[in-house]
């Protein structure tokens, strides 16, 4: 199979599994990683196809569409066996994927150039107008309260706040939504998130502004 065929499957088999949630990950991110992943890979002069793979099934594993998060790192790396990926492409994208999908503080450092890649295209997606709608839409769907005055904001973010649902989809920008710009790791990621920091802090500010009737 060429790499051009199994970028086609890849993107079949995504689109047929986050068919199964609703909460956030849904095909169009997808589509929007691997774009700016690609953008980003040139500049790098990363590897496209292992950044292209990576950005398509970096969600698969996700806990949320799987009995747990290790039976998801299997199912990837049978997929990727199947369709015959060669044994050193197949553990560079299983590590990118492993490695982004560490939940809370204790993430390890993104080791490859493509794992790099990949991370601040994901990151990106979760910054300015895009990221506001999609935390909108999260706190939606497990039904959070928007904002409450009397909780002060919280930026300590640990594997067990990270599953409560004791906060509020406005605490999130705070948790990790504010921290994402001095995360970035290359030079396009980080150019692009300084914009998409600007307009996540302005919407706070004009929300709280709103929210207290000052303007
Ligand atoms: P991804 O790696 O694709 O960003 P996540 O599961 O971490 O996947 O998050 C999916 C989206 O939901 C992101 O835009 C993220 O900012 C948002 N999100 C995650 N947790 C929360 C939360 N507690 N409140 C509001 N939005 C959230
Ligand atoms: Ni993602």
């Amino acid at each position: 199979m060429s790499t051009k065929d199994i970028i086609k499957e890849a993107e079949l088999y995504v689109k047929n599994e986050l068919k199964k949630d609703h909460t956030g990950h849904d095909w169009w991110h997808i589509d929007r990683v691997r774009n700016m992943a690609m953008r980003i890979a040139e500049e790098e002069q990363a590897n496209l196809f292992i950044c292209e793979m990576a950005s398509l099934l970096h969600d698969i594993a996700d806990e949320k569409l799987n009995a747990s998060e290790s039976e998801g790192i299997q199912k990837v790396s049978h997929w990727l066996i199947e369709h015959h990926v060669d044994e050193k492409t197949k553990k560079h994208i299983m590590m990118i994927i492993t490695q982004m999908s560490f939940k809370g503080g204790n993430r390890p450092p993104m080791t490859s150039i493509e794992g790099k890649v990949v991370q601040d295209a994901d990151r990106l997606d979760a910054m300015g107008a895009i990221g506001i709608a999609r935390a909108l839409t999260f706190g939606g769907a497990k039904s959070r309260v928007l904002y409450d005055p009397s909780i002060q904001p919280r930026y300590e973010l640990n594997e067990r706040n990270y599953r409560s649902n004791d906060q509020t989809t406005l605490n999130h920008f705070y948790e990790k939504l504010f921290k994402l710009k001095d995360r970035m790791n290359t030079r396009l990621g980080k150019k692009m998130a300084i914009k998409r920091h600007e307009r996540l802090e302005r919407f706070v500010h004009e929300f709280l502004e709103e929210w207290e009737g000052l303007s």
